[in-house]
């Protein structure tokens, strides 16, 4: 198992969280089975692994596409603010679009981003997401497809960074609160 010196334990191996998405991908094929294609809004970086491995097991018609948010630094954190540093490619109007996002912390960032989506008036709008901060909810962002709740920690790999590191560890891990304090 590929370790690392800034890893406390790890909280999701790669079977469990691989299990999980089979789960969640069979749910997805039966909800939208009477749906012609879906849009995936997949976003980076965090959500490429899951993504991918994700959209592996989608059977139904769909396209991906990628939007690049701001992940917060202790500022916009503070101010609520996210940025978009890259849009989509393809327009969302009367798409059923699919969010497919790694974490859900403060929701700020689903919130934000369901708010551009739906003002591009898409046709239907759900959310995917690996993983949400236990205790962490906001009343105006329903999740309709999760896959782990876990500690209120900072975690890593499987796409999730620490400064920009560790996202390509195969497992999902807790920082070293040292690491990140
Ligand atoms: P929210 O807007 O507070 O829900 O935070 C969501 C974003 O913050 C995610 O897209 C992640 O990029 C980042 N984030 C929040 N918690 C963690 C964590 O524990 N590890 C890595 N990234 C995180
Ligand atoms: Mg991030």
């Amino acid at each position: 198992m590929r370790s690392h010196p800034d890893i406390k334990k790890i909280l999701l191996d790669e079977n469990t969280i691989l299990n999980r998405i089979d789960k969640l991908a069979e749910q997805i094929n039966d909800d939208y089975t009477d749906i012609e294609n879906i849009m995936i809004v997949s976003i980076l970086k965090g959500a490429f692994m899951f993504t991918s491995d994700l959209l592996k097991r989608i059977t139904i018609p769909h396209i991906v596409d990628f939007m690049a948010l701001s992940t917060y630094g202790a500022e916009s954190r503070a101010s609520g603010e996210v940025r978009v540093i890259m849009d989509l490619r393809h327009p969302v109007q009367n798409q059923h679009v699919l969010i497919v996002e790694d974490i859900f912390d403060s929701g700020l960032t689903l919130q934000f981003l369901e708010r551009i989506l739906q003002s591009r008036n898409v046709a239907s709008l759900k959310t995917c997401v690996l993983t949400q901060k236990e205790g962490k909810k906001n009343p105006e962002i329903k999740i309709d497809y999760l896959g782990f709740t876990i500690p209120d920690v900072w975690v890593v790999g499987y796409g999730l960074d620490y400064a920009d590191k560790h996202r390509t560890l195969p497992y999902i891990a807790e920082l070293k609160p040292e690491v990140y304090h």
